[in-house]
């Protein structure tokens, strides 16, 4: 297996990780495979040139194509953007939104682009409120008042004109053939239909495209979206403009008005992507490069890793209740920030340079304790929302590529909640967002993943929803080392932080990095999550004796991840088993 030798870490060479027999056997165990045969599908994917990694195969292999067309990072990531939207239906696609961080190594400069959905000018903070002035959860998660103005298509657009080097056309055609000329559906696409329409949350024109004739499809039926292929078309000849005015913007009007939802033609002539500056820390030697708000990803991922600076992770060794103990306490403390201070920072003030200064790091390291638990975490009132608790709460995807030139991008893609609202746009093939849910319907009323929000993400009309999403980078000195992004709703951000914490203080390679069992805590619910059978007895039992109290979920986040391998003068790269993605080098 190639190690990451080049990257400044605590690793103690020769030190004896007992876990990491545990990762491999956990590996072996997603993958449907004997232990004997880990080593088969551990070693991550190598590129002596460049890599994609991406929670979709086609995706990764379109991708890879224009990467071996001379197109940039850039490129690559647009192409398995607009794949995504046609293979992976349930996690993102052009009625949704996507977060990017970029890095342009000819003039070494890092760059934020944001294209979250935005709250229909019509929107109002009582909207998800019923007669008797408490929320109605649902009304933000599945139809019609559930949509946000989509943003994906016109921050793709932005993107290739600032950093794209390939026809736009080109970028494109992919997704085209594939919504054309179709697919086979695996298991993992048919399966969320059957939940879905199980849960009732599939409306008739949605239907119409996905289960024809009212059938639900098997795995390997093959998947056609036509009136998807044609507005891809329409996309590629006439850019953006096709989507935000014209037929298209009509139809996606029409289909949220009939049900009773807000956005209108104006909404999506109006929208634009913003470009912003990145968030920066300083972790082991490295530059953390993030997403800022509208994202929370970014600032909690710089405020955890400073809290957690102090701490020897690597002498604690990965697996250990040391290591774990100060991880799950800094979880804890960020997602109480995110809780009190996050919000669209066009609308409210967020403290962003206080939440991730070293000084803020401090006082809250302070507070901290060895030997127990430093703060009590909320219980919600009502419970925890069933979307939190059920094995697949998830979705949104995330595609990680370097190309020769050192140029890297972290996309984080969503619809949010899986197939979005359940809405499609009749004739269109576009799946609509459920992005409202990011919002706080209420203060302190817990969202489908169970973060509660404050004042400062209250709905407001044109104002994007926070976000967990964390595409993020990580820099020596000018190069890109590590490229990493989650899906998962509200274990993004945590997601995000172990990947890179196993990299740079444990020592790992891209796939064990991915594949080792990950922890999360977010202020509330109260209990912490491991995943099932991530966590020895006699770790639990010694977290417990400090305090710590757990849930289990089967599995937590999708991670897609590039390292540098310097001294080998190749990149390594390595898609989370817990997906069905993949890593290719070229
Ligand atoms: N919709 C998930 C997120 O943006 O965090």
């Amino acid at each position: 297996m190639i190690r990451s030798t080049t990257l400044r870490t605590t690793r103690r060479t020769g030190r004896r990780n007992d876990c990491l027999g545990g990762v491999l056997v956990f590996t072996a165990l997603l993958a449907g495979l004997p232990a004997a045969d880990a080593a088969a599908v551990d070693a991550p994917a190598r590129g002596r040139r460049g890599m994609v990694v991406c929670a979709e195969p086609a995706a990764g292999h379109a991708a890879v194509a224009v990467l071996r067309e001379g197109g940039s990072a850039a490129d690559a990531a647009i192409t398995a953007a607009f794949v995504l939207a046609v293979t992976e239906p349930y996690a993102s696609g052009l009625g949704g939104g996507g977060l990017i961080v970029g890095y342009d190594r000819h003039e070494r400069r890092a760059y934020a682009l944001d294209a979250r959905e935005t709250a229909p000018a019509a929107a109002t903070p009582q909207m998800f409120l019923g007669d008797d002035g408490t929320v109605v959860a649902d009304r933000s998660r599945t139809g019609a008042l559930s949509v946000a103005v989509p943003g994906l298509v016109r921050g793709l657009w932005q993107l290739h004109q600032s950093c794209g080097r390939l026809p736009w056309p080109r970028l494109l055609a992919p997704a085209v053939t594939l919504a054309r000329d179709g697919f086979a559906m695996p298991e993992m696409l048919t399966a969320r239909l059957a939940e879905q329409h199980a849960l009732g949350r599939l409306a008739a024109d949605f239907q119409a495209v996905f289960l024809p004739q009212g059938r639900l499809p098997d795995p390997g039926d093959r998947l056609v979206q036509g009136d998807l292929a044609r507005t891809l078309s329409q996309l590629a000849q006439a850019g953006p403009a096709a989507f935000y005015t014209g037929e298209i913007a009509a139809a996606m009007v029409a289909a949220v008005q009939a049900a009773g939802g807000l956005l209108t033609t104006d909404d999506l002539a109006a929208y634009r992507a913003v470009w912003r500056e990145p968030i920066r820390g300083h972790y082991r030697g490295h530059t953390v490069v993030s997403m800022p708000p509208p994202s929370s990803g970014g600032v909690h991922l710089v405020q955890m890793l400073n809290i957690l600076a102090d701490f020897d992770l690597a002498a604690a060794g990965y697996g250990s209740a040391e290591a774990w103990h100060p991880m799950l306490e800094a979880m804890k403390l960020a997602y109480r920030d995110r809780s009190l201070y996050l919000g669209d920072p066009d609308f409210s003030t967020v403290p962003v340079d206080w939440l991730i200064s070293r000084a803020r790091a401090d006082s809250l390291r302070a507070g901290l304790r060895h030997d127990r638990v430093a703060m009590p975490a909320e219980e919600p009132a009502g419970g925890v929302p069933a979307a939190v608790v059920s094995p697949e709460p998830e979705h949104t995807t995330h595609v990680s590529v370097v190309d020769a030139d050192g140029n890297a991008v972290a996309a984080t893609l969503t619809i949010n909640l899986v197939f979005g609202s359940g809405m499609l746009a009749a004739g269109t093939g576009v799946i609509l967002n459920d992005q409202m849910d990011d919002f706080a319907a209420a203060a302190h009323a817990p969202n489908a993943f169970g973060l509660i929000q404050g004042e400062a993400n209250a709905v407001a009309p044109g104002k994007r929803p926070l976000s967990s999403m964390t595409p993020t980078l990580v820099l020596d000195r000018d190069d890109v080392v590590l490229v990493a992004g989650s899906p998962g709703g509200s274990v993004i951000i945590t997601a995000t932080l172990q990947a890179i914490i196993h990299v740079l203080d444990f020592g790992m390679d891209a796939r064990q990095a991915v594949s080792a069992p990950r922890v999360h805590h977010q202020w509330s619910p109260a209990d912490a999550w491991h995943e099932s059978f991530g966590m020895s007895p006699s770790t639990r039992r010694e977290l417990e004796r400090r305090g710590h109290t757990f849930r289990t979920r089967p599995l937590m986040g999708n991670v897609q991840l590039i390292v540098r391998d310097r001294a080998a003068g190749i990149w390594t790269g390595a898609s989370d088993p817990r997906g069905m993605g993949l890593a290719i080098g070229y």
